[in-house]
């Protein structure tokens, strides 16, 4: 295996010391997508929260200071990540705030129709069954709740074989019954945002 492949498999499932010191990494280097996030789409206090593949947890806890009251889930099917996720969210997670778990995108472990909001950042071209996976992310997205998707463009084009374009995807997210789907760009950072609302 390659030095590109072995790090394209940490950041796809990070693990042990080579995955911590990515996920630590990723934590800075996405962060300004939290800010873009906070610049467009509006989580209301008292939310309940999901990010997906929540990686090293800078997300989840940068959801949980924009959602005081709210309760703020993590899933992500690395151990490494969901240890990394805990240790960055301690206070949250100790109080039971944050609730972090080792669990597929494929099979998320909750109801129906239990969360507002579900974000996915730079994690949905990694996934198994983009298809599938978007019905069980509708499944447990509360009516009139909002899916959120923020991932670069050239990791989407490198990644993926179906659903790269913004029709496609567009396409996808109504075929599962999304009422409303945007799609933005932040052509500077090269940077994609996909939002269905239920
Ligand atoms: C590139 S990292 C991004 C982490 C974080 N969202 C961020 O923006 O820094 C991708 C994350 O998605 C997780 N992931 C990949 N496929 C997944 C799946 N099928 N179900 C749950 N998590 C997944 C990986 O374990 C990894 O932590």
């Amino acid at each position: 295996m390659t030095l590109l492949q072995r790090l394209i498999e940490q950041a796809k499932k990070p693990s042990g010391i080579v995955g911590s010191l990515m996920l630590r990494i990723m934590n800075k280097a996405h962060s300004g997508m939290n800010t873009w996030l906070m610049r467009h789409e509006v989580i209301k206090d008292g939310d309940t929260v999901l990010d997906i593949g929540c990686g090293g947890g800078s997300t989840l806890r940068f959801l949980s200071q924009m959602n005081p009251s709210g309760k703020i889930y993590g899933i992500d099917f690395s151990e490494q990540s969901v240890h990394e996720s805990i240790k960055t969210n301690e206070t949250d997670v100790a109080n039971g705030k944050v609730i972090v778990t080792q669990a597929s995108v494929s099979d998320i472990p909750h109801d129906d129709k239990f969360f507002d909001t579900i974000t996915a950042f730079q994690t949905h071209y990694f996934w198994p069954d983009l298809a599938n996976d978007v019905i069980e992310v509708f499944r447990v997205l509360k009516y009139g709740g909002k899916f959120i998707i923020i991932s670069e463009v050239y990791k989407i084009n490198y990644h993926m074989k179906a659903y790269k374009t913004k029709p496609e995807i567009k396409q996808l997210f109504e075929s599962v019954g999304f009422q409303t789907v945007t799609i933005r760009e932040n052509t500077q950072k090269g940077w994609l945002c996909i939002t269905g609302i239920k």
